[in-house]
């Protein structure tokens, strides 16, 4: 379909909010998530304490670290207690959407926030399904654990060492909030309207499965897979332009440098000691070559996902649940903009421009 008007194509620049979440600079390439640098904030703060400032900055209610790191306990616990009912239209799903059952069937809990529900939900819905679907027992959360340790304790390998734990917790740090990214308008539509969370939530979670979002990182792998040496990697690259086909890990709708959480993800990995480093850079060096050649009106640089997938798949997450990590860092983001929605009371309702028969008796 041909647009007559192109200025609102995509939306790009259009200003549906204002936000104290986070901010995307993408001429600059500089993402501020919470008042600080991503870059800063990825190896500062933990999951738990940004959830809780995101979650203070969005609805006013100041929060305690310290009580919400309790709270993300609780609610992976009550997750757990609840599976039976969580999975039941889900475990028989291919993993996306078996999350989005799973999603749908959570509801609110008497004695926890909403937002803290859904975000310590997600790491015990996504290793759930994961344990059933390979027909191993779901493991129960310990609440000992920070979120991001819980997380790979529920997978199954014991208890991580702290450098993945590390190295998992820079991961969700980094991907919690992300601007009006297409998930997160998803997300605050459905708040706008008066809707709650969970609803809220849902929605975003759909929005974030596509492959032009979400869904890259394991396509991402999928291609490194494919190349599987550097001999492969121009002939590889320059057939995949040539179908037409997009390069996944790469272009931004905002960015136009960049994505600084490449970079972050990329020390996150340096920081493992382990994962094929090299091989992704040569990847890299070469597609980000062909594209600038391809399209030398359109900088089109790595993004997030790129260095997602290698990150995931050196902590040995199955790549079936990519998007499902992504989703349980995101989560908190979410949530936030829904309060911060919420609090503005403004229904989003854009318009389009009819351009079908009947107008006047035409
Ligand atoms: C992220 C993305 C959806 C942004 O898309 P967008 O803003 O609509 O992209 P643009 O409209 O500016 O694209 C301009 C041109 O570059 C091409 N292009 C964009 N990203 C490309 C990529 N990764 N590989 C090859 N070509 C690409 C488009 O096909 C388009 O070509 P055309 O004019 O011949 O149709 C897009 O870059 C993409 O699909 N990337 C791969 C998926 C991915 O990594 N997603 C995760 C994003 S964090």
């Amino acid at each position: 379909m041909t647009l007559q008007d192109k200025s609102a194509y995509g939306l790009d620049g259009v200003i549906a909010a204002e936000t104290a979440l986070s901010h995307v600079d993408g001429e600059r390439g500089e993402l501020i998530v919470a008042g600080a640098r991503i870059d800063t904030l990825a190896f500062a703060m933990s999951f738990e304490e940004l959830a809780a400032r995101l979650w203070s900055l969005a609805d006013g209610q100041p929060r305690d670290p310290k009580t919400t790191t309790r709270q993300f306990g609780q609610a992976r616990q009550r997750a757990f207690a609840r599976l039976p009912q969580l999975l039941a239209a889900a475990r028989d799903l291919p993993l996306g959407a078996g999350m989005r059952a799973a999603i749908a069937a959570l509801g609110p809990e008497p004695d926890l926030p909403p937002e803290v529900v859904l975000s310590g939900a997600m790491p015990v819905i996504t290793t759930a399904l994961l344990r059933t679907q390979a027909n191993h027992p779901p493991i129960p959360p310990d609440t000992t654990r920070s979120h991001a340790a819980d997380l790979l304790y529920m997978l199954g390998d014991g208890a991580a060492p702290p450098s993945k734990v590390r190295a998992l917790q820079t991961y969700l740090v980094t991907v919690c909030d992300h601007g009006m990214n297409a998930s997160t308008f998803a997300g605050r539509v459905i708040a706008s309207t008066g809707a709650d969370l969970f609803m809220s939530v849902t929605g975003a979670y759909c929005a974030l499965t596509g492959p032009l979002h979400g869904g890259a990182p394991e396509p991402v792998l999928a291609m490194l897979n494919a190349i599987g040496q550097a001999e492969r990697i121009s002939p590889w690259i320059e057939d995949a332009l040539s179908r037409g086909e997009r390069l996944m890990g790469f272009g931004h709708r905002v960015y136009r440098v960049r994505d600084p959480r490449a970079n972050v993800l990329k020390d996150a990995i340096q920081g493992l000691g382990e994962g094929d480093l090299g091989f992704a850079a040569q990847v890299e060096a070469y597609a980000r070559a062909a594209l600038a050649k391809r399209y030398p009106q359109r900088p089109l640089d790595t993004n997030v996902e790129f260095y997602t997938a290698i990150l995931l798949d050196t902590l040995r997450i199955p790549r079936q649940a990519f998007t499902a990590l992504f989703a349980c860092a995101r989560t908190v983001g979410w949530t936030a903009h829904a309060l911060e929605q919420q609090r503005m009371g403004r229904l989003l309702r854009p318009a389009s421009r009819y351009i079908g028969e009947g107008v006047g008796g035409r």
